[in-house]
């Protein structure tokens, strides 16, 4: 039985066939329509979410099974003290297939541990998003055709934000990957990426703090959210928030075929004006999410359509 924490649990050639999977499920629905059928998803989220649940939830009614669980901690037993040791084993009994997302950082990884279905970290605090990663690669390799000799613009809050982190640890097994770190100062990315993963690698970055100065040179522009919900101090947060506001005036110094990608939900770091650029591709990257999920599902179920 395999479980998926992290995108690097994936090998580049078991990645390879999962994109494409996905590709071909975007071109033929369905084909994939009952490929579930009498299968059941738990979506068991004690953080709040739109995309990942409800892709989630959406991926498994489109190859026809079935989704039940929770949407945040509080309509759950562990509001009453329960571990997630204890709700998984309960719910694998319930269920063939665990999405989990949870605050404390390894939460999903201690539910595998006593899991008898498979579990999917959905997102653990800080640390790691690998369906999302899943996603962006998807989103990548579809619009632009490949997953290596890219120039990717990386930037807001890199500190907190899980979903730059399983990023940067997916692509930097591709050749010829350059990332440009945009943060200010606080929300630099974290040492253990910049020292163990990037110059442990050999990886090329450098770090900015105007977008101004990284835009020219750009594939991709992966913006984020600065998150409230990582910051102890609602001073800081204020300081932080709009410190990127990506606009009109910013978009004409990208290349004419620049990808603007977003993890979603955005707040002020992308302004509305951007939205009908046909460079702007976080609406395209939520669809895909739809897509990889299914393949994953599909994966880790060992369900083979032919
Ligand atoms: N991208 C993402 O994880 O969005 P949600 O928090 O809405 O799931």
């Amino acid at each position: 039985m395999q479980h998926l924490m992290s995108p690097l649990d994936l090998s580049v050639e078991e990645l390879d066939k999962l994109l494409t999977l996905a590709n071909d499920i975007e071109n033929n629905p369905r084909k994939y329509a009952h490929a579930c059928e009498g299968k059941k998803l738990a979506t068991c989220f004690y953080e709040p979410s739109t995309r990942t649940r409800l892709s989630f939830e959406a991926a498994m009614l489109n190859l026809g099974g079935s989704i039940l669980g929770f949407s945040s901690a509080d309509s759950s037993s562990a509001a009453k003290g329960e571990s997630v040791s204890d709700t998984i084993r309960v719910i694998s009994c319930y269920a063939d297939i665990c999405a989990m997302r949870h605050p404390k950082e390894g939460a999903p990884l201690v539910a595998s541990e006593k899991s008898a279905i498979p579990v999917i970290n959905a997102g653990d605090g800080g640390h790691q998003h690998p369906t999302q990663t899943l996603t962006d690669l998807l989103t990548i390799r579809s619009l632009k055709g490949r997953l290596d000799n890219l120039k990717i613009g990386l930037c807001g809050d890199l500190k907190f934000g899980r979903t730059v982190h399983s990023l940067i640890h997916a692509l930097i097994r591709y050749p010829d990957i350059q990332f440009t770190l945009i943060s200010p100062e606080e929300l630099r990315v974290p040492s253990y990426i910049r020292e163990d993963v990037l110059r442990k690698n050999d990886v090329p970055f450098r770090e900015v703090e105007r977008l101004e100065d990284a835009m020219a040179d750009l594939d991709i522009l992966y913006m984020t959210r600065v998150q409230k919900e990582r910051f102890f101090n609602e001073d800081d947060y204020v300081r932080m928030k709009d410190f990127y506001i990506l606009n009109k005036k910013k978009m004409s110094l990208a290349k004419e075929d620049m990808i603007v990608m977003h993890p979603l939900p955005r707040v002020n770091e992308i302004s509305v004006e951007v939205d009908d650029d046909p460079r702007a591709a976080y609406f395209r990257q939520a669809q895909y999410g739809v897509y990889v999920r299914m393949a994953l599902i599909l994966t880790l179920l060992e369900v083979d359509v032919c």
